[in-house]
């Protein structure tokens, strides 16, 4: 549990590395990211044993992360080699001729990366690897419940021959270590991963610095007619019960036409019965506990609440040894919580529609706008779909908790500001600077 002083220490010696972090060559910082992902990739159990053990994530999802985390690495090292500027034709305005002008993109110098427990290693190389990618140093609060992985990760940096002071891993309380770092001028920018509300509070603390938020969803998928249900099942369970629903584009809500409504929810329930409930560290466990007891009790209150009021329950809302059920209800209103209200647990909320316009304007419907998704046969909804769904993304025939990791990944109202998606991420941490020559004189 790090101090202020101490995360100001951190911060100093990040500050100090920038000069030489900004000197060093696009190869040089490319080769380190390079080996970062190489010699993850030669700790991959161990790693996603890490994972498994700090974030009781299953340990077949864990491995999916590492996997996807090296990849990340990967993508970073071939954007720190496409840090391109451009040509300006400056004489397209009068007083413009004879003159040369071109940009560049210098690195931002020191980023504070604050990062969540729910994907403990790829939202950190989401972070630190497009940091580093542009000639960053970094200052990194991992999660406090997950900070394991993030000291994997800066080992693997110090192997790989990331200078010191580069980056810089101080783990602790939000309150203590967040605020040092969001209030501390010597951070040039500040990219979080969180709530809406600790989102907020940091940009309000954050004055001039630069802020990317990637903040939480409540999102929703729909369903056309003419769907076949039973295809679709498995991956709607995976996007509503994968790491027991804490993940930003956990699928919390669907949309089914009515004409293939009992069909989905009666394949849903079967489904969701033959999920294996349990050991994060057993092969074939599907769903295990969530991160806090507190949040269990918040979600149970949550779906009690929503019973209370009329919603009916098809599958699980029961605690079996301390892990919540993977649980599927029906009937909900859009004002419960477990529908307007980021759930981040193993519940999804299963809507009956008669119409493809009453879908979008439930989707919209919300405080917040990550990623939608659609699953119809008629490309003209798909599109259109496209056009009025305001979410950061929109998945056709696909769930919304589709991410793969160079695209480009952020959201609109709550969901927060700025892209990430290794190349996005890279834009957001550097500067443009513009060089103009005169010929002339
Ligand atoms: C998140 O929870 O924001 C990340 C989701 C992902 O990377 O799959």
């Amino acid at each position: 549990m790090a101090s202020r002083a101490e995360t100001g220490e951190a911060i100093a010696a990040a500050y100090a590395a920038r000069h030489s972090m900004r000197a060093m060559p696009a190869h040089a910082r490319a080769s380190i990211l390079e080996r970062v992902a190489s010699l993850l990739g030669e700790r991959r159990e161990e790693a996603a044993r890490i994972i498994a053990l700090e974030a009781a994530k299953p340990l077949k999802y864990a491995l999916a992360e590492v996997d996807r985390t090296v990849q990340t690495y990967k993508f970073a090292a071939e954007e720190a080699k496409r840090l391109y500027g451009e040509t300006i034709p400056l004489d397209a305005a009068p007083g413009g001729e004879g003159r040369l002008a071109y940009t560049v993109r210098e690195p931002l110098g020191v980023i504070g990366a604050i990062t969540p427990f729910n994907f403990p290693l790829n939202l950190v190389a989401h972070k630190v690897g497009p940091a580093v990618a542009a000639g960053n140093t970094v200052v990194l609060k991992p999660a406090s419940q997950t900070p394991l992985s993030a000291y994997l990760i800066a080992d693997l940096f110090h192997e790989a021959g990331l200078p010191s002071g580069a980056l810089n891993v101080v783990t602790g309380a939000g309150s203590v270590v967040g605020n040092a770092i969001v209030e501390d001028d010597r951070v040039a920018m500040v990219t979080f991963t969180g709530s809406p509300e600790v989102g907020k509070a940091l940009r309000a603390k954050a004055g001039l610095k630069r802020v990317t938020l990637e903040l939480g969803s409540n999102s929703a998928l729909i369903i056309d007619r003419g769907i076949d249900v039973e295809k679709i099942i498995p991956r709607c369970v995976m996007g509503a019960f994968s790491n027991q629903g804490q993940v930003c584009i956990s699928l919390q809500r669907i949309y089914v036409h009515d004409d293939v409504y009992e069909r989905f929810v009666e394949g849903m329930r079967l489904a969701v019965m033959g999920l294996k409930i349990g050991n994060p560290l057993e092969k074939d466990t599907d769903v295990s506990a969530m991160i806090a007891p507190v949040e269990t009790e918040r979600a149970l209150l949550w779906i009690g609440e929503a019973l209370e009021s009329g919603a009916r329950l098809i599958a699980g809302g029961k605690l079996r040894e301390g892990v919540l059920e993977p649980t599927v209800l029906v009937d909900t209103a859009e004002d419960m919580k477990v529908n307007c209200m980021e759930l981040f647990a193993p519940v999804v909320n299963i809507g009956k529609v008669s119409s493809m316009d009453e879908a979008i304007a439930a989707v919209n419907d919300s405080r917040f706008g990550l990623q939608a998704g659609i699953f119809t046969n008629d490309i003209g909804l798909a599109l259109r779909a496209a056009d009025e769904l305001h979410v950061g993304g929109v998945i056709i025939n696909d769930i919304p908790t589709y991410r793969v990791d160079h695209m480009p990944y952020g959201g609109v109202k709550e969901s927060g500001t700025g892209r990430e998606g290794v190349k996005y991420a890279v834009q957001e941490m550097t500067e443009m600077k513009l060089i103009v020559v005169n010929r002339q004189i």
